[in-house]
């Protein structure tokens, strides 16, 4: 799936390979607005969406990224009609399966944060062997976000904290930054430098809250469907023309 494209040339011209983000997260949005504009099933435009995904991943694979996140499945999406859950699952199966020979053929570690244990058990079984499997990779590193939702993260988290101090191991003021990032889905991952949304909705809806305080915005106007490389290629260009402070003076 992930068919090596030859980059256009002067595109890449344009993106400095020492200015990279290191971990791009991306809100993959407007896969049912994409097929109703084409007078197409929603489910349609999700398979679609997957089509996208085999494109991005190829390009951060060339581009040599470091981390990339995708909002897969949302905490929320649960609620969505039976069909259209049960078909986003069969999607994520079939990618389990398809992909992990080209995960090993181009060095990418997948990972996975979110309540998982709230998947199907046989997706379940699938992604915890090709992580297994993929462990060892060390390129891109492909972050899937399933039944994730950001506030999720943070009651799991101060639950085991709680956990810990009630059994003596942390005192209150153990606590820091340092600490609560230890205890979230995305411990060992750096912080998203840039987050992208498709569609251009100008949301965060639930998604790494903690971790994108100082990330970079950049919102698409274009839906997920049709976030090809070239839009990908647009985001990085984007970001690398910011001035990212952290909330300090430049060269004071
Ligand atoms: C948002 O479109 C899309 C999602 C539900 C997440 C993205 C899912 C895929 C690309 C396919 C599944 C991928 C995996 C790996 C399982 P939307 O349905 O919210 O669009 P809308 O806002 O226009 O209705």
């Amino acid at each position: 799936m992930f068919s090596y494209v030859i980059l256009d040339k002067n595109v890449m011209q344009n993106i400095d390979k020492d200015k990279l983000p290191r971990h791009i997260a991306i809100i993959m949005d407007g896969n049912g607005r994409w097929a109703k504009s084409k007078k197409k099933s929603r489910i349609f435009g999700h398979q679609e969406g997957m089509k996208s995904i085999d494109e991005v991943v190829t390009c951060a694979v060339e581009l040599d990224l470091g981390v990339l996140t995708l909002y897969a499945f949302s905490s929320e999406n649960w609620s969505r009609p039976r069909l259209e859950v049960i078909a986003l699952m069969k999607l994520l199966d079939r990618f389990l399966d398809k992909e992990t020979a080209r995960f090993m053929t181009h060095n990418i570690k997948l990972t996975a944060i979110g309540r998982l244990n709230k998947l199907p058990k046989p997706v379940q079984t699938k992604l915890k062997q090709v992580i297994k499997t993929t462990a060892a990779n060390t390129g891109l590193t492909l972050n899937l976000a399933l039944s994730y939702g950001s506030r999720d993260e943070i009651v799991d988290a101060v639950q085991s904290l709680c956990r810990l101090a009630v059994q003596g191991r942390i005192k209150a003021k153990d606590v820091n930054e340092q600490l609560i990032s230890d205890h979230l889905y995305t411990v060992g991952l750096p912080d998203p430098d840039l987050l992208i949304r498709t569609s251009g909705e100008m949301r965060i809806s639930n998604f790494m809250l903690w971790q994108i305080s100082y990330a970079e915005l950049y919102i698409a106007p274009v839906f997920w469907p049709d976030f090809r490389r070239n839009e990908f290629l647009k985001a990085i260009r984007e970001y690398q023309n910011r001035d990212r402070r952290f909330g300090k003076v430049k060269n004071a």
